[in-house]
């Protein structure tokens, strides 16, 4: 089977597509038939070498959504053939057939495409888990970095759902523009001087939560948004490759709340995970959600897919095609 296999860390281009073994399913496992796989920012950097972990050789690939193939010894044969969503160990997804434990599956409603469903799935996680760790209420105005990405396209969408004030913070007219589309209050291009400026017109003053991926200098400026006494940043990426940094003298002279989040500590409880996941895949299939996907690569252009992400030149969710 074909399967993109990174020899060696580096640029895009390392991203080959090559023959490999098809996976056979162990005990406690299947395999799927990939019909799409995500494209995480987190597997830029890993790729980059900016993110060590990975052994080589490795076929990158977490989400994936597809037909059950082959279910491992002792496995349900009921399953062969369903729609399912499902993780990868972390790698082994950009390829034609992954091979997957079998409870990660989660089914996929009628009336909702494998494309569409992928593009909600651990991101739909994410979103659902950041807005209860950040405790945002109805009325709460909230900044929202990188709002035209895959997180942020979800995390609009949810927020608004919520009651909340949403700011969406994006670069270009292009992001701005889908933004709007997708019920945001306000919309603020941060890369135009006096960015922060424009945040604090729209809402009338300063925003209780920021969700920051970014860090680095835009993060920075964000954080000089939240309202004293009860302003919480919740940090969860660093894309511009500085993670934010705050003193904790900055904290306790204007009462503010700066925490982490790792979608990973959702995962790690299945049943909460496949809760949040299920809410928000039950939206799409009613309609009252849009998934974004704004690039979609055929499997042997993941090199483009991976530079078209980092040049931050992706609208929503990119998608690699088997
Ligand atoms: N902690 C967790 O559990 C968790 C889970 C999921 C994702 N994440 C993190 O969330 C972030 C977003 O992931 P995603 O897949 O949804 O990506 P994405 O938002 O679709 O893409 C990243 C966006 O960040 C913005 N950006 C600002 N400065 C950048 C820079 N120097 N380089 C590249 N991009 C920059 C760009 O938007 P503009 O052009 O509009 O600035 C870019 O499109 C990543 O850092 C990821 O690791 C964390």
């Amino acid at each position: 089977m074909r399967a993109v296999v990174l020899r060696e860390f580096g640029p895009p281009a390392r991203l080959t597509i090559g023959e490999v073994p098809e996976p056979r399913p162990g005990a406690g496992q299947v395999t799927v038939r990939v019909a799409a796989v995500g494209v995480q920012f987190l597997e830029t950097q890993v790729r980059s070498g900016a993110l060590r972990g990975a052994g080589l050789p490795v076929v990158l690939g977490k989400e994936i959504a597809g037909e059950v193939k082959e279910v491992g010894p002792g496995g349900d044969p009921a399953l062969v053939g369903t729609r399912v969503l499902a993780s990868t160990s972390g790698t082994g997804g950009y390829a034609e057939i992954a091979a997957v434990p079998a409870d990660s599956l989660i089914p996929i409603p009628a009336g909702l495409g494998l494309h569409d469903a992928v593009a909600l799935y651990r991101y739909g996680a994410t979103a659902q888990g950041l807005i209860r760790a950040a405790r945002v209420a109805a009325g709460d105005r909230v900044l929202v970095q990188a709002a035209a990405g895959a997180v942020g396209t979800v995390l609009v969408q949810l927020l608004t759902r919520a009651g909340a004030t949403v700011v969406g913070a994006a670069r270009g007219e292009r992001k701005l523009d889908l933004v709007t589309g997708l019920g945001a209050g306000h919309v603020v291009d941060y890369s135009l001087p006096g960015w922060t400026d424009r945040v604090r017109e729209a809402v009338g003053g300063s925003v209780e939560v920021v969700f920051d991926h970014i860090g680095g200098t835009l993060g920075q400026e964000a954080f000089g948004l939240l309202t004293p006494g009860s302003g919480r940043q919740v940090v969860f990426g660093f894309s511009s490759g500085a993670p934010l940094e705050v003193a904790p003298m900055e904290l306790m002279g204007r009462g503010l709340t700066v925490s982490g989040f790792s979608a990973g500590l959702i995962w790690n409880r299945p049943a909460f995970a496949r809760e949040l996941v299920t809410e928000v895949l039950g939206l799409a299939a009613a309609g009252r959600f849009t998934p974004v996907i704004g690039q979609r690569f055929p499997l042997e252009k993941a090199a483009d897919a991976h530079a078209a992400v980092e040049a931050r030149d992706t609208l929503g969710k990119t998608l690699l095609i088997p």
